[in-house]
């Protein structure tokens, strides 16, 4: 029995020291020492054994159970150390490694130019409010003066999608919902997409964008019209800029005027950007028409107001010298990576 017991250690130690895991160290220890390990049997037989024999089997056996118990707990230690310090090696972040480059997106020159224009305008205290591209035929056309006769309403121009509704071509219909929601004093921007029925070319898309302005109060006159556009064209042209207002039609506003610029690039003698005029168009504008204010149940003895609409393709392929519109929708990122 007792070289039993010496067998069983030595098989132990043999054992103890091939384990890798815990999985493996439990699986030996239910072997040894569990209720059915061979140990526990041993200890069990000794009843048949003499007094004396077991005297000195008991103490072996239980050296040798010692013995074991306290190889296991070593090698238990032994191997959670070393799963942590294999963990530690399998996280280890070296952290004087170069990085990697991270590619950053750039901004659409529409959305620069967008930007720049909507930031003018509020550093002069108008605020940015937005209506839907889809519209109604009421908000786009009859509520802006526009009759049911009018030309703009012509089906080549515009994109319906029932009798009622159809796609926005311009930004104009925002006006009318400020006014049905909002008191004077109103003073608003509102950018966004347009849509009209537009065979696509150098200069002409169906899909644009504009920037449309409203401000309705008491006292407002076209002096107010006149210094705001004015100090807008200086804030985004360049402080030497002149503006000229020409007499227009548009069934919005009464008068109505169109505002051209004097040439920044040129500064006015003439050039292929002007065309050899010394001046661009720029953007379309006037009073309210009363027929407009009256949509917003204002009193138009009361109140008056200056409104004006700008394409905003326009202003980027002025600006940056784009000769064609269709640039800007094709998304090829050597063309927008120029605007960084
Ligand atoms: N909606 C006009 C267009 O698309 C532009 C415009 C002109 C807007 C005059 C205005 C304005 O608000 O007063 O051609």
């Amino acid at each position: 029995m007792q070289a039993q017991l010496n067998r069983i250690l030595e098989e132990a130690k043999v054992q103890l020291d091939k384990a890798q895991d815990h999985a493996q160290l439990e699986e030996i220890r239910v072997k040894l020492l569990g209720k059915k390990g061979e140990l526990t049997q041993i200890l069990r037989g000794m009843g048949q054994l003499s007094p004396e024999e077991r005297k000195e089997t008991g103490a072996l056996a239980n050296k040798v159970r010692g013995e074991i118990e306290q190889l296991l707990g070593e090698k238990v230690e032994a191997v959670k150390k070393a799963a942590k310090a294999a963990q530690f090696k399998l996280e280890k972040i070296d952290v004087t490694e170069p990085g990697k480059p991270v590619n950053l997106g750039v901004k659409h020159p529409l959305t620069i130019t967008m930007e720049e224009i909507s930031k003018v305008f509020m550093n002069m205290g108008f605020s940015i409010v937005e209506g839907p591209e889809v519209e109604t035929v009421f908000n786009n056309f009859d509520a802006l003066n526009a009759g049911p006769n009018h030309p703009a309403r012509d089906m080549t121009d515009t994109f319906y999608i029932t009798d009622d509704v159809l796609l926005r071509t311009q930004t104009s219909p925002v006006q009318v919902r400020t006014l049905m929601k909002q008191k004077p004093p109103i003073k608003v921007i509102s950018p966004g997409r347009c849509f009209r029925c537009d065979t696509p070319d150098a200069t002409h898309s169906p899909m644009f964008h504009q920037i449309e302005g409203l401000v309705v109060d008491e006292g407002i006159t076209m002096a107010d019209l006149k210094g705001t556009l004015d100090s807008f064209a200086k804030q985004l042209f360049g402080p030497d800029t002149k503006t000229k207002f020409r007499p227009h039609h548009f069934p919005f506003t009464e008068p109505s005027a169109e505002v051209d610029v004097s040439c920044f690039k040129c500064g006015g003698k003439g050039c292929r950007v002007c065309k050899g005029s010394g001046w661009i168009e720029i953007l379309g504008c006037g009073m309210v028409h009363p027929n407009v204010l009256k949509v917003g149940g204002l009193d138009t003895e009361k109140y008056t107001g200056f409104a004006f609409g700008m394409g905003v393709e326009r202003v980027a392929m002025l600006k940056y010298g784009v000769d064609d519109i269709r640039l800007f929708y094709e998304n090829d990122m050597r063309f927008i990576n120029q605007f960084k």
